[in-house]
């Protein structure tokens, strides 16, 4: 390649029709209904009876065919510049400009069609993922401009979210569930509550033998300390989750990215069996190899954003010859196109002739597509043949926008999380010997305190300690739902289920070790430390301390949702805690808080459950903490012999004239409530309290998720 210019161009060549693989390529597909039928015919028997599995076998079509067109697709965005001299530039220019647009798509139009691959190809930030992104409604209407029809008639994002699904690039998996068990996860949250839970099993091992996963389904999927599937297996399973429903169109950004080349031409297989089954595939892929090349109908070469080829692989070279750069023999089609852009990036004019050659021969070469049926009718059809499994069982309403009733998706979240967690118990297990460890500290150094002066600051001080501890022990809660977040996502943009399930799930989840831990560091510290009450005193202190780690769990859990990483939600969490002790009024009581902070003091976490344990400490009117020369105590005085004391008391009740003998006592549980300035609330409203802001923090959880997760570009 010395020259890189257009020489010879002649794109108004006679339009010979191309090659056009549609008419060689039988369309095949069972399709979900056939599928479920066969199945169903070997798990007639029974639930528990194992289903024959079979590789669907492909049959001629009964073609009812989509196809997705888009025109003009066009998208830019604003970017700022970073002006480091911003008054010298002033000096220098009349007004230099800080932002500027960006275009990541020009004018893209192109079309996809059932029973065919399409493949966005094109060198690194030439627009792959954009356009995929742009394809699949992921980014704001206001913002992407042109036109997208399916079967001639606009789509709309309702209707695209129930057909389509979209598999991300990464592969965001419960590393602790087999293949099977995620497959089958994902099918109880699309597919329809109608669906028998034999077919539902029947649809997982039939799409487990269609991704080739025969061999791993019993296979967990791993993570860094665990074991799992390989790399293109993994893959599959991000696949199958979102295929599980029979989507009429999928979207995939990158399916082969990372995978060798064996693993990649899998992957790209087990997607034109999908296609071959009635779907629509568009997908990016960076750099083809034959054999996959040789699988794809249909490529959209990009480059800066604009379409540079955009027809079947097997017209590459006539295209490439009528340019003037044919492909040398046994070169890699994809590759030689890469290459000839990235030089052509070098020119002064860039692709611009490449782009202009492209539509001039596109002109020529298109042929438009005709369509059988309307839109309405063409799903109607579909889902008569057992397509879009999500809820369809009524073509004239479509689909319900979500498959399940709440409670249903509530048990299966449960049961999905729990069955991680069992699986990975050394974390409870750490979490567990944490509060023992501090409860069993706690334990020896307040060890059986006595109602002495000395022991009413010690009791404070367990107190303060004690509560905070269980806010700190809730920090675990912190990348729990950072790493869950993006699965979170993926599964809610395609409606799998409701943010309120997820919720509510994520709640109930995690009560039953909330109450284990706190049940046992209540048992433990309780009667060590000699805490007052009996076992009423004992059920009180536990519901204060569960109502706090409850409060400090979901607060934690909320702020996981608005921190974006785990080392800033460490930073945060604990400084607030740090503050919520502060101004808890163990340290200062409340009318020594100055007053522009007294808001902070009403906002702790730690006053609520601090107040209710004191409150049930020093309830007892009859008991006494400080009596007769115990006021001495804490006092240069407290080393003098008994006798001198009591001749002082002696003293100053002739002084004060009032009877002041051994056993008068001078401060009662209500006099210490007094002087730690408890006297606003009773211990019931300090429980109360506490238990609220705990679901006060997982309603706002639950905001975040609606408002926070839209993702979408803007
Ligand atoms: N918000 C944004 N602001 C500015 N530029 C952006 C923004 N989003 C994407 N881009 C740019 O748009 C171009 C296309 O990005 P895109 O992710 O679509 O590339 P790609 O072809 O998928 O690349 P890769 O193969 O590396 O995944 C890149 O140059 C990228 O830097
Ligand atoms: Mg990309």
């Amino acid at each position: 390649m010395s020259k890189i210019v257009a020489q010879n161009v002649s794109p108004l060549r006679d339009c010979v029709p191309l090659y056009d693989r549609r008419q060689t390529v039988e369309m095949s597909s069972p399709t979900f209904a056939q599928l479920l039928n066969n199945v169903g015919d070997h798990v007639a028997g029974g639930e528990t009876e194992t289903p024959v599995h079979r590789v669907l076998t492909m049959q001629p079509p009964n073609s009812i065919p989509f196809v997705l067109s888009f025109s003009n697709l066009t998208y830019s965005v604003t970017v700022r510049r970073k002006n480091i001299f911003p008054a010298m530039s002033r000096g220098l220019t009349e007004e230099a400009p800080v932002t500027r647009t960006k275009v990541l798509l020009h004018d893209i139009s192109g079309e996809a069609r059932d029973g065919e691959l399409l493949a966005v190809l094109g060198a690194s930030g030439s627009g792959k993922s954009t356009l995929i992104d742009a394809l699949a409604n992921r980014i704001a209407k206001e913002s992407l401009k042109g036109e997208m029809k399916l079967n001639g008639e606009k789509l709309h994002t309702k209707l695209l979210k129930v057909i389509s699904a979209y598999v991300m690039q990464d592969d965001l998996l419960y590393p602790m569930l087999t293949v099977e068990e995620t497959l089958m996860f994902s099918a109880e949250f699309r597919l329809p509550r109608t669906l028998s839970k034999s077919k539902k099993k029947s649809r997982v091992q039939a799409l487990i033998d269609q991704l080739g996963l025969r061999n791993a389904a019993k296979t967990i999927i791993g993570d860094e300390g665990h074991r799992g599937v390989s790399g293109g297996e993994r893959r599959r399973v991000s696949i199958g989750i979102d295929i599980i429903h029979d989507p009429i169109i999928l979207f995939l950004d990158e399916p082969t990215s990372g995978l060798d080349s064996t693993s990649a031409f899998m992957v790209v297989k087990v997607l034109q069996r999908i296609a071959q089954s009635g779907s629509i595939v568009i997908m990016s892929i960076h750099q083809p190899s034959n054999r996959i090349l040789s699988l794809l109908d249909r490529l959209i070469f990009l480059s800066h954003g604009q379409t540079v080829y955009s027809d079947s692989p097997f017209n590459l070279p006539q295209f490439f010859t009528d340019f003037g750069h044919p492909i040398p023999e046994n070169e890699n089609r994809t590759e030689f196109a890469l290459d000839l852009i990235r030089e052509l990036d070098g020119t002064p004019d860039g692709t611009n002739n490449l782009v202009e050659f492209n539509r001039k021969w596109k002109s020529c070469s298109t042929t438009s597509t005709i369509y059988d049926l309307s839109l309405k009718e063409a799903i109607s059809a579909s889902i008569s043949r057992g397509k879009l499994v999500s809820g369809a069982t009524n073509p004239t309403s479509m689909v319900p926008t979500f498959a399940n009733p709440i409670w249903t998706e509530m048990a299966v979240l449960s049961k999905r999380s729990f069955t991680n967690s069992w699986r990975m118990p050394e974390i409870f297990f750490v979490r567990f010997s944490a509060v023992m460890v501090t409860g069993f500290i706690l334990s020896t150094i307040f060890w059986r305190l006595d109602n002495s002066p000395k022991g009413i600051w010690e009791r404070l001080g367990f107190i303060a300690f004690a509560v905070s501890t269980t806010y700190y022990i809730c920090a675990e809660a912190l990348p729990v739902f950072i790493h869950e977040r993006y699965i979170f996502m993926r599964e809610t943009a395609y409606n799998a289920y409701r943010r309120s399930s997820y919720c509510l799930s994520h709640a109930l989840v995690s009560l039953p070790s909330l109450i284990i831990l706190s049940l046992s560091f209540a048992a433990l510290t309780f009667w060590a430390v000699g805490l007052d009450g009996g076992a009423s005193g004992f059920l009180f202190y536990f519901s204060v301390v569960l109502a706090s780690i409850w409060a400090g769990n979901s607060f934690v859990t909320f702020l996981s949702s608005v921190v974006p990483h785990v080392m800033i939600g460490y930073t945060i969490v604990v400084a607030l805690l740090g503050y919520f002790l502060l101004f808890s009024g163990f340290y200062m009581n409340r009318d020594r808080i100055p007053s522009y902070w007294i808001w902070f003091h009403y906002l702790s976490l730690v006053k609520y459950p601090y107040e209710a344990v004191l409150l049930n400490e020093f309830k007892d009117p009859t008991k006494c903490f400080v009596r007769g020369v115990q006021l001495f105590d804490n006092s240069q005085l407290g080393d003098l012999p008994n006798s001198i004391k009591e001749k002082l008391l002696d003293n100053i009740s002739e002084t004060l004239n009032v009877t002041i003998t051994s056993s008068t006592c001078f401060t009662s549980g209500a006099d210490i409530l007094v002087q730690q300035g408890i006297t606003q609330l009773n211990k019931w409203i300090c429980l109360w309290v506490t238990i609220a802001w705990g679901f006060s923090y997982r309603i706002l959880f639950y905001f975040t998720l609606l408002l926070g997760s839209k993702n979408k570009r803007r």
